[in-house]
């Protein structure tokens, strides 16, 4: 039974997509802050996680390194966005964003690569809106446009360091996606949004497209 490790399985894309891997055979270890860390079933154990605690990061790994856990598939999932529509870049906000989207996340992958399985995947939630390529018209949304832009190059950087031992890394969008962050006004549902990101999951894809941006399976540009 392969294993899949997905931060923010409480709500949103993250659960749907826990749900998703547990209907398709897989385990899911899942994480929340908030202690809800959904999904009920036997092939699912959840574990509390603050991204932005060095703490509450160091306490998870620590557990699943003593537990010996092999992790076939990291999904760098949770995420914060900030909640004014603002095109102004408030310190305070950009410093919670980057804490959660960036160094948060950066942290915990370092700390458990060496629980990814050599041929595993680590796949980080991007969006488009940290592309640089894109006509950008609209500013608002700034400390999360300029957090998912880093995440892209984190997902570079740990796509060429990893490739000795065959992880495939991605930034992935999902797709603007009905979720409390995405609003009851967007395209698709997450459980749609869940089930492109399993089928790119379960395809066996050549490891010289790692370290590349993806959605519904095709290439974006960055
Ligand atoms: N929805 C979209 O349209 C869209 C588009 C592009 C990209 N994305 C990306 O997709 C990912 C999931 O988005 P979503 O729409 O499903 O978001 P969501 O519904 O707001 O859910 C966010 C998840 O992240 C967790 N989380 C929040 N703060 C955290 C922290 N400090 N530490 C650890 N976990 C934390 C939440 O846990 P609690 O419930 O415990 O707070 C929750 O499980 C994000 O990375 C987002 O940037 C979403």
């Amino acid at each position: 039974m392969k294993t899949a490790l997905i931060t923010g399985t409480s709500r949103g894309i993250g659960r749907a997509l826990a749900e998703r891997f547990i209907k398709e055979g897989w385990r899911v270890l899942g994480t929340a802050v908030s202690g809800l860390n959904i999904p009920d079933s036997p092939s699912f154990k959840g574990y509390d996680l603050d991204l932005s605690s060095p703490q509450s990061i160091g306490s998870l790994c620590d557990a699943l390194i003593s537990e010996g856990v092999t992790i076939d598939l990291l999904v760098n999932n949770a995420g914060v966005c900030e909640d004014d529509f603002t095109d102004k870049v408030i310190s305070e906000k950009l410093r919670e964003t980057f804490e959660v989207n960036v160094f948060g996340l950066a942290d915990l992958t370092e700390r458990l690569s060496s629980q990814v399985s050599d041929g595993g995947q680590i796949f980080n939630m991007s969006s488009t809106a940290g592309m640089l390529s894109k006509d950008l018209r609209v500013f608002n949304y700034p400390s999360y446009k300029m957090s998912k832009a880093a995440l892209n190059m984190y997902t570079r950087i740990l796509a060429g360091r990893l490739s000795q031992r065959g992880i495939f890394v991605a930034s992935i969008h999902p797709g603007w996606v009905k979720t409390d962050m995405g609003g009851g006004e967007a395209d698709l549902s997450p459980e749609e949004a869940a089930g492109y990101i399993y089928e790119f999951a379960a395809k066996v894809k050549p490891l010289s497209d790692t370290g590349l941006f993806w959605f519904k399976g095709e290439r974006l540009p960055w």
